[in-house]
This record gives C-alpha cells, sequence and structure tokens, in this order.
C-alpha cells in the first residue's frame, strides 16, 4: 500500500484547482452574481438551489445540505473514495501525488491481498483437479448453478484434509505468517495449525477492486456450521463489505438498483437468473457503512427479508439505519419474502420476470415506517394518534433536511389528523430554502403574521378597536408580537382620542419601541382600500385564534401522549380535534 500524501500536497491540490471549473465540467453551471449555480446534482429538483462560490472555493446545497471542496465533489459524484479523487484532481492540474515515507504510513498489506489472491485461484484450480472435485461441482450443478456462473464469482473448493493450502502456500516461517495473517489457518494451540476451510465450496469475498479480502465457506450439504466466514483482518471488515458489489460493478455498465440479500448464494442464484444487481451481508445486519457505500453506487436500495418475524425485524432495524441517508434523490424500498423463502428458492420456483416484479412492488421506505408504527396503536383512538406522533418524531427526525422529510412530516401530520406545524417539530415546518426576507412593501403583505399585520391594521386605523364582537380567544396565544397587540388594542379602547403617533410615544422607553416606529413608518405606505380594513382586521385576528388553536392542540396531544393530562385537558383536546375536523369537513364539502 502506497505511503500517506502530505497535507501540503492536498492545499496546494486546492489551490491549483477551481471548483467552478472542476464542477462546470460535469454540472453546466450559471452565473449568478458572483456564484455559480445549477439544478442540484444530489437531488431531485426543477429550480436551482446548488451553489458553487470561486470565492470560497465550495459548493453548498440549499435544498439538500450537501457541500464540500473540489475534492469532495468527486467524492460524491465520481463515486470516488478520498485518494482516487486526489489522484483525478492532481492528473488534473498535471502533478505527481508525492507520498510520504513508508515509516509513517502504516503497514503494507500488499502481501496479504496477494496471499488472499493466490489462495483463490489455489481453491478455483482444486474445483476443477481435485479428485474430489466432483463432489464439489456436482453440489454446485445441484444448486443450479453453471460453470459461468461459478468462474463470474471465483467459486471454488477447498479439498478436504487438515493441509492442503499450508502444504501449498505455507512453506517457509514467512508464507505461514501471510497465511495467519489473512485468517486462512486456525492454530488451537502453538506449533499446530491446520487449513481453516476444509471440503467447502469456496466463495471469495472482492473489494471494489477486485481484490480477494476474506472467504465464506459453505459445506457440502448438510452439517454444521454451514457456512464459515474468515475472521477480521487488517484487510477484511465484515461490517463494511459487501458480497457480490465488485461482480455487480463488473456485470452491470451502470448500476440502476441494487438488492441487499442474507446470503452468498442468494446473490449468486439471483446472477444465474440474470439478476446481477444483487449484494449480501456478510451475517450481518446492514451498518451504516454498508448504506454508504450501497449508495455510493446507485440511488435505489431494495432490501430483502423473509416474511417471518426475525425478517420483518431485520427489515425494521435495516430502515433505522437508512433514515439518516436517505437524501433527497436517494430510494430505500423493503421486499419481504413469503414465510419459508430466500430469494434463491423463489427465484428458482417463479423465474426472473416474477421475482423482479416483487422487486418493483416492493414497499417504500415511507410506508413500510408508517404501516409499521400505526400496526401498533389504535389510530381510531385520541391518544394512539398522539403516540403515534411521539413514535415517528424521532424517527424522522434523523431524515437528513429536505424534501422528502419535509413529506414524512406531513403524511405524519396527515395520518395524525394535525397540520406539520403542530407536530411540535421545527423542522417539519421549516423550509430547507431560506425564505427571503419578508419585506414590508405591498406585493409581500399577506405575507405578514397576521399578529403584525393586526397591529400595522391598528396603527393606521386605532378605530379599528372600537369594534365590537372582535374575537378575542387570541390572547392566550404565545407567540411574538401578542401581548404588544394586546397592549395597542387596550390603549385604543381606552382612549379613543389618542392619534398612532401619541400611541406610539408610550413605548418610547420600552424593547418594542424601534418595531412600532418602523411599522407605523413603513405602513402608511400600504394600500388598504378603506373599506375592506375591518374585514382584514377581523380576519388576522381569526387567524391568530386558529393559531392558538392549534398550539394548544399541540401541547395537549404532547400531555396525553405522556400520561399528564387531567380529564379536563382531554375534553378540551377532544372539542378542539372535533372542531377541527368540522372545519376540514366544510372545507372538503365546498371543494
Ligand atoms: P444456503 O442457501 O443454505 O446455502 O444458505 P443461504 O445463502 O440461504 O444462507 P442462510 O440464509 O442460511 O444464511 C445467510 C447468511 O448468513 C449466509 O450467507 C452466511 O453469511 C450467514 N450464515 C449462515 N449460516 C451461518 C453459519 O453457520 N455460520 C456463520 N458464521 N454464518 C452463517
Ligand atoms: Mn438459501
Amino acid at each position: 500500500m502506497a505511503g500517506k500524501i502530505p497535507a501540503h500536497f492536498i492545499d496546494e491540490l486546492l489551490n491549483r484547482v477551481d471548483i467552478v471549473d472542476l464542477i462546470n465540467s460535469r454540472v453546466p453551471l450559471k452565473k449568478a452574481g458572483k456564484d455559480y449555480q445549477a439544478c442540484c446534482p444530489f437531488h431531485n429538483e426543477k429550480t436551482p438551489s446548488f451553489t458553487v462560490s470561486r470565492e470560497k472555493q465550495f459548493y453548498h446545497c440549499f435544498g439538500c445540505g450537501a457541500h464540500g471542496t473540489a475534492i469532495g465533489f468527486l467524492m460524491e459524484y465520481d463515486n470516488l473514495g478520498f485518494v482516487d479523487s486526489i489522484e483525478e484532481l492532481a492528473g488534473k492540474a498535471g502533478l505527481e501525488v508525492p507520498r510520504e515515507g513508508r515509516d509513517d504510513s502504516g503497514p503494507d498489506y500488499r502481501p496479504l491481498y496477494d496471499t488472499l489472491d493466490q489462495a483463490a485461484r489455489f481453491y478455483q484450480w482444486q474445483l476443477r483437479k481435485h479428485p474430489d472435485a466432483g463432489k464439489a461441482v456436482g453440489y454446485l450443478k445441484q444448486r443450479g448453478l453453471t460453470g459461468q456462473i461459478s468462474a463470474d464469482f471465483a467459486i471454488g473448493y477447498a479439498p478436504p484434509g487438515w493441509d492442503n493450502l499450508i502444504r501449498q502456500m505455507g512453506r517457509s516461517d514467512q508464507e505461514l505468517e501471510l497465511l495467519r495473517g489473512t485468517g486462512m489457518i486456525s492454530e488451537p494451540e502453538v506449533d499446530k495449525c491446520y487449513d481453516r476451510f476444509r471440503d467447502r465450496i469456496m466463495f471469495p469475498i472482492r473489494n471494489h477492486r477486485g481484490q480477494t479480502i476474506a472467504f465464506g465457506g459453505r459445506i457440502l450439504g448438510d452439517g454444521k456450521p454451514k457456512y464459515l466466514n474468515s475472521p477480521e483482518t487488517p484487510v477484511f471488515h465484515k461490517g463494511r463489505e459487501l458480497y457480490g458489489l465488485y461482480e455487480a460493478r463488473k456485470a452491470l455498465r451502470k448500476i440502476e438498483r441494487l438488492l441487499v440479500v442474507e446470503g452468498y448464494m442468494d446473490v449468486v442464484a439471483l446472477a444465474q437468473f440474470g439478476i446481477r444487481y444483487a449484494v449480501a451481508t456478510l451475517g450481518t445486519a446492514t451498518t451504516t457503512e454498508h448504506l454508504e457505500r450501497l449508495f455510493r453506487s446507485c440511488a435505489e436500495i431494495v432490501f430483502c427479508f423473509d416474511g417471518d418475524r426475525a425478517g420483518r425485524d431485520a427489515g425494521w432495524k435495516a430502515l433505522e439505519t437508512s433514515l439518516p441517508q436517505m437524501r433527497d434523490g436517494r430510494e430505500a424500498r423493503f421486499l419481504f419474502l413469503p414465510d419459508g423463502e430466500d430469494p434463491d428458492t423463489l427465484i428458482r420456483k417463479e423465474g426472473r420476470e416474477r421475482f423482479e416484479q416483487r422487486i418493483i412492488d416492493s414497499t417504500p421506505l415511507s410506508s413500510f415506517l408508517f404501516d409499521k408504527l400505526e400496526s401498533e396503536v389504535d389510530m381510531a383512538s385520541l391518544g394512539g394518534r398522539a403516540r403515534l406522533a411521539e413514535q415517528a418524531k424521532p424517527l424522522l427526525g434523523k431524515l437528513p433536511s429536505g424534501l422528502f422529510r419535509e413529506m414524512m412530516h406531513q403524511r405524519l401530520a396527515q395520518r395524525v389528523g394535525l397540520e406539520p406545524g403542530q407536530l411540535g417539530n421545527r423542522a417539519a415546518v421549516e423550509s430547507p430554502r431560506p425564505r427571503p426576507p419578508v419585506r414590508n412593501s405591498s406585493g409581500a403583505r399577506q405575507m405578514l403574521s397576521p399578529a403584525r399585520r393586526a397591529i400595522t391594521l391598528l396603527l393606521l386605523r386605532p378605530e379599528l378597536a372600537r369594534i365590537t364582537d372582535l374575537p378575542y380567544e387570541w390572547r392566550a396565544f404565545r407567540a411574538p408580537g401578542i401581548s404588544l397587540l394586546s397592549q395597542l388594542l387596550e390603549i385604543a379602547q381606552n382612549q379613543p382620542n389618542l392619534r398612532t403617533a401619541q400611541i406610539i410615544e408610550r413605548w418610547r422607553d420600552k424593547p418594542e419601541y424601534p418595531h412600532l416606529e418602523k411599522i407605523w413608518s413603513t405602513a402608511t405606505e400600504l394600500p388598504t382600500p378603506e373599506d375592506g380594513m375591518e374585514m382584514e382586521f377581523r380576519g388576522a385576528l381569526q387567524r391568530l385564534v386558529e393559531q392558538q388553536r392549534e398550539q394548544e392542540t399541540t401541547q395537549l396531544l404532547e400531555r396525553v401522549s405522556t400520561g399528564d393530562a387531567s380529564e379536563q385537558e382531554k375534553q378540551r383536546l377532544g372539542q378542539l380535534l372535533s372542531e377541527k375536523q368540522k372545519i376540514a369537513d366544510l372545507h372538503k364539502r365546498s371543494d
């Protein structure tokens, strides 16, 4: 393995490469002010929120939050590792990547890779030449594999006997040491060692370069353990590797989707039937590292599990691990097979077409999440729906910000019967894109908060305060501007002869003074038709009443779900929700 790349070289490289040129060569950019823009290549969007700054030598997407340097861009966009990105950039800049001396660059693993590759070739050779090979070939045939597929996956045979591999590859101490380092031998006692894999079908596990890094060995027929895996070694970390990913890359020009299954044989059998995009975790649950690797290869992942309880649980685990990875543009689905089947048995029974139809019909992450949570609560009851909200919130909170996250919050709100803002999760109502600042010009007037609108109208026409039967429930609403509005109303009601300037003067020493002044100085520009003012004022106050109800509903829901609500509070909540339902029905009827 080559030495470490010195930090000063990376600095130099980033000095030489211009991020705008680099990105522009892959995603055409348009100048926008001093920056450059395009539709984000990392999520689906119609209006550009992907921005590249020459000044900062940085890209940033306001939609999905993707950001980074030129190196980071290549890693994401070209699916390159860190070192490969640097190599690529250096090549462009005409620079040679220097390497620091071996001493501090960590150990050199090349001999381990060489040893593993040799072992893989040895096993493949044994599958053809060993006197017992017929038995192994017979087993593979009986499982439906052709010679071609076996060759594609470099399947081999570890013959019976204690020391076939050792005799072949461990003739010196140095060679034995390498076999030890790669986990190919077992050593129960000092001076006693034998081949780890004996009389087994050998599945080499290969990394993205095609180097063998470990093996899985299956017993022929019944017996225990059914599968034996290489132990963790410096070149093999189970929680990171995916069996079949290298083979999928090799077989397909472009990977559109990856199917994550459980077993080696599932991957190979699916390939035999023409589904070349299956990969398997190596007897472990799907990890974050797996997912990063999967999503670097393609945007669509389908997890395949048994339909039984254990399969469902494993599926749920995979869902939880996936949530933080669900950037916009990515998709995860779940395929649960009929009881007692695995991909290998099922595709043999029903063939490629019907199996692929299952993949196409598989459950989207969103449905799996909500169906599961809803099956655990009583959706007909208030408390049940409150619990659904409580259960879903932390899960949805794991999603990266973006459109998908917003949609999930909306869906939750729908199911619970609330608006997204009422779920008490600010992120749900916040748009990931920063909104332009609200300006107090006539065009932006509708965007003012109802409190601000009411204050403005009141300043324009203090006599509005004298209208009888104004909505009043909003006074309990906790939001900016409410207390100010309430005080203004009171003064205007009690002292009907005061003009606005005088009213405002009362606030001179109070913190709200600058606000009032500003509202007043711009408010005169508002072309509100005289006769519409009363209606508008009422409307603003009514809107505040609604917002107050939403706030109260959220608080009560939280108390119900934590079991803290009193009878009275529960009644109040029921009343609030049924009113809301009536209003919704009215809207529906008028649609
Ligand atoms: P067969 O079709 O019977 O060859 O196996 P499979 O591919 O259907 O595998 P199974 O569903 O039984 O197991 C799934 C995966 O779990 C395997 O591919 C192995 O990675 C792992 N596994 C299964 N059995 C064992 C075992 O006995 N020991 C270890 N370490 N791993 C196992
Ligand atoms: Mn199987």
